[in-house]
């Protein structure tokens, strides 16, 4: 079985954007390959985190992945957490000596947080050193994400080139999984900026744990625009054509098949159906999500998937050690 891997940051609640470019993509192959799937908490203290809402959010988050539909009882599903793994930390170093500043400060990932606080930690510089590490340590062949982090896994894939023309042949050269549908959900007050967790606008995000209530207010207030046409255009209406993404993503249609179903209505219609697919989604993972945290499980997974990651991380790094040196022969 070739390997899939992902992560999703425990920097806040997951968002139906998390759902889309990440969550249901496991969900989508996960009987097709061999998974790893970690909470990445190492990244998530780039920018400042609140230690017992981080301790959390992390259950939180496996409690999350499981009510998506991600299967820990698969014999293929590894679920861990990237601190509990020490080797994440020790090759994330070894590429940090190996990648020009140049490479890591021209990240727009990187240039958009530095631009919202000028003391920003040299974590968030290597952030992508520590990315490349959480994905080349375990020969994944194929990496699920939204559009947002292919930057990240193509430099992922630069190091592994380099690596493998300068030591021998060591790391997969992973390739980035982006959804077809859904690889950049919108910010619904801002539709230029992709939808976030960690947002101002209390309006802005539909987070995974939002109740029916709240999830319809913010769809029915979404920005649009004021031609009132549905048309699917994401440069000229983005707001309108983030609301046919999240229906289609959520409803299992095609993007022609939503436009087809809304053309010549009005936005409030189109609206009105994408916080119905959304209530029914929600609510079901919800129900489920509670079950979970409540069942005492989580603990006997993490465990089961820190174990395996260690193992295979391991052998890895040995190689890696050796190739450039370190220790003893
Ligand atoms: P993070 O936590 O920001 O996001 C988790 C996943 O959700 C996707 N995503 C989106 N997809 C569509 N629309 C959006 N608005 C949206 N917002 C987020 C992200 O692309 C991602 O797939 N650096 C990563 C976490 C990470 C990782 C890794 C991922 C650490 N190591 C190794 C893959 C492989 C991050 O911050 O994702």
């Amino acid at each position: 079985m070739d390997r899939l891997l992902t992560g999703l940051q425990p920097s806040g609640a997951l968002t139906i954007g998390n759902y889309c470019g990440g969550i249901s993509q496991i969900v989508n192959y996960q009987d097709k390959y061999e998974t790893f799937l970690f909470v990445p908490d190492m990244h998530a203290i780039t920018v400042p985190q609140d230690p017992e809402a981080l301790h959390r959010n992390i259950i939180n988050a496996i409690a999350m992945y499981i009510a998506c539909g991600v299967n820990p009882d698969l014999p293929n599903m590894h679920i861990y957490i990237q601190s509990e793994n020490l080797y994440h930390a020790n090759l994330s170093w070894i590429f940090e000596c190996h990648t020009p500043h140049g490479d890591l400060t021209r990240m727009h990932q990187f240039k958009a947080k530095s631009a919202k606080n000028e003391a920003f930690t040299e974590g968030l510089v290597t952030y992508p050193d520590l990315m490349a590490a959480d994905i080349l340590l375990y020969d994944a062949k194929y990496v699920p994400t939204g559009i947002d982090q292919k930057q990240h896994v193509e430099l992922a894939r630069n190091l592994a080139d380099r690596f493998n023309n300068r030591y021998g042949e060591l790391f997969v050269v992973s390739e980035p999984l982006i959804p077809v549908i859904g690889a950049k959900i919108r910010d619904l007050q801002n539709p230029e900026q992709k939808m976030s967790k960690s947002t101002d606008n209390p309006k802005a995000s539909v987070f995974l744990s939002d109740d029916e209530k709240v999830i319809r207010k913010k769809i029915m207030s979404a920005v649009t625009d004021s031609d009132g046409k549905i048309v699917f255009d994401e440069e000229n209406k983005p707001g309108v054509s983030n609301l046919l993404t999240i229906y289609s993503a959520f409803s299992g249609c095609t993007i022609e098949d939503s436009v087809a179903k809304f053309e010549g209505g009005g936005y409030g219609d189109l609206k009105k159906a994408v916080a119905e697919v959304l209530v029914e989604k929600l609510t079901a993972f919800q129900d489920k999500y509670n079950k979970i945290l409540a069942s005492g499980t989580i603990d006997e997974i993490l465990d089961a998937g820190r174990d395996y990651s260690i193992k295979i991380a391991a052998e890895k790094y040995e190689q890696v050690r050796r190739a450039v040196g370190f220790g003893r022969i």
